[in-house]
């Protein structure tokens, strides 16, 4: 619950939220027009590190569509890779907001809570997977993978190693980095503790599955007895929206289970993005895992976990458990999604997988081998282009901004393009206009 501030606040609230929704009108806007390459060079020069693309936004936006701070509206399919479901200036998660936004305190931490960090764990426990029923609120994903694996490995009696994916990816903090299979991001870093890496599902290959069941049997027989966790993300994300079927995972699971093994799933990504709000719910999976992270589009983070596992005092804790603007606006994400007719076989996102699905296949019949291997579900949605090289790949997705739409890519050599779509908010027609742009572009 927001504080109630009487019958001016609520005034002046819808004052505000008129005046937003008149700047979103595009054209209506008397925000000046900025040098945003010079906003950029000075951004650039006081990181240390150019952008990937030139985007300033200007703190307007509305739906799928975002305000350039040069006065130039683009459609937005990065989403501050996957965070933005609802897209740019949604007048309801603004509201919610500035609600909270009054509140005494910006910041809530773990020695005193407003009822924003209560109300957002109740809402996403209420809707997590059965027997999932505890939950720690952080900031950043990499910061509730972090507090998982010192949870595993406490309850694995300080065994240090995990087991992970080839091609994962589970964020950038110390520990993080060295589990994520990416060794050019952990360049000058020590290796401080075993990680084993298993093939992630190949649908070309008919012995993947088995193939990866097998080199599981291996790593628990070679040292089952120094890993903490298997941690893994049901559907790739850096790696390019990769997916797999639950009999892929199932065996895996089977061995860890019958090893001891406690078994992590890495939602950072695919949270609220997948047709439902966790994949381990899409693949029927939940039986299995002891522990979730999700972030993104929660706009904070949080580990989820079954309540044997409740972490000892002084293992985990921290100054910030979010801000009280985010945690209101996350709750108000899961209770949207949730209430309204998001997910499913026949939900929003799905309708827009398929829509997105049938895009491609008529690109491709017109530009043969143009566009390829498209995978991923729901909202997160990839192809590559042309010879899916990185290169190749990263010049198709700076013309594509150049001409007004924002994508990212995935995966290296071979790359692809990532969709993240905002599912909350994109229409018809805009998608349409993005197979525009792409078409324009390839
Ligand atoms: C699967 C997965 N885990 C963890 C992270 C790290 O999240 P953050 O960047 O919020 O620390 C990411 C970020 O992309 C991710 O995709």
């Amino acid at each position: 619950m927001a504080p109630e501030f009487g019958p001016e606040f609520e005034r002046g609230l819808r004052m505000m939220l008129d005046a937003i929704a008149r700047a979103q009108r595009p054209g209506s806007s008397d925000l000046p027009a900025i040098d945003m390459a010079a906003e950029l060079a000075k951004l650039t020069h006081l990181r240390g590190r150019p952008p990937f693309f030139d985007y300033l936004g200007s703190g307007i936006g509305q739906g799928a569509r975002v305000r350039l701070a040069d006065g130039r509206w683009i459609l937005d399919f990065t989403l501050g890779i996957g965070v933005h479901l609802f897209g740019h200036g949604n007048l309801d998660l603004i509201e919610t907001a500035i609600r909270a936004a009054a509140a005494d305190v910006a910041m809530q931490g773990n020695l005193i809570f407003n009822s924003e960090y209560l109300g957002l764990m109740e809402t996403l426990l209420a809707h997590a997977p059965r027997g999932i029923d505890r939950c720690w609120l952080s900031l950043s994903g990499a910061d509730a993978n972090e507090n998982a694996l010192k949870l595993l490995r406490q309850k694995r009696g300080g065994r240090p190693g995990v087991i992970a994916f080839r091609g994962c990816f589970h964020g950038r903090t110390g520990a993080m980095a060295e589990i994520t299979d990416r060794p050019d991001y952990r360049m000058g870093q020590p290796s401080t503790f075993p990680v084993e890496y298993l093939p992630f599902y190949d649908r070309r290959d008919p012995s993947s599955a088995e193939r990866t069941s097998r080199a599981m049997r291996g790593v628990i027989a070679r040292g089952g007895d120094r890993i903490a966790a298997f941690v893994l993300e049901l559907v790739q994300g850096e790696a390019g929206f990769r997916t797999a079927p639950r009999e892929f995972f199932v065996p895996l699971f089977e061995q860890c289970r019958a090893a001891g093994i406690p078994v992590w799933v890495d939602e950072v990504q695919t949270f609220a993005r997948v047709t439902e709000l966790f994949a381990a719910d899409l693949l029927n999976l939940a039986e299995y895992v002891d522990v979730i992270t999700v972030g993104k589009t929660l706009q904070g983070s949080a580990m989820l976990y079954r309540h044997e596992l409740a972490p000892d005092p002084g293992l985990i804790s921290g100054t910030f458990s979010g801000a009280t603007a985010a945690m209101a606006v996350g709750r108000r994400i899961v209770e949207k999604l949730t209430g309204e007719n998001f997910f499913g076989p026949h939900g929003r996102e799905k309708q827009l997988e398929n829509l997105t699905r049938d895009h491609l296949a008529a690109l491709s019949r017109r530009h043969p081998n143009q566009i390829s291997e498209v995978d991923g579900i729901g909202a997160m949605i990839s192809f590559r282009v042309g010879d899916a090289s990185l290169n190749h790949t990263r010049a198709f997705i700076q013309r594509a901004f150049k001409e007004g739409l924002a994508l990212y890519y995935g995966g290296r050599d071979p790359a692809c393009v990532r969709l993240f779509l905002p599912a909350g908010v994109l229409t018809e027609t805009e998608l349409a206009q993005a197979f525009e742009i792409i078409e324009r572009c390839l």
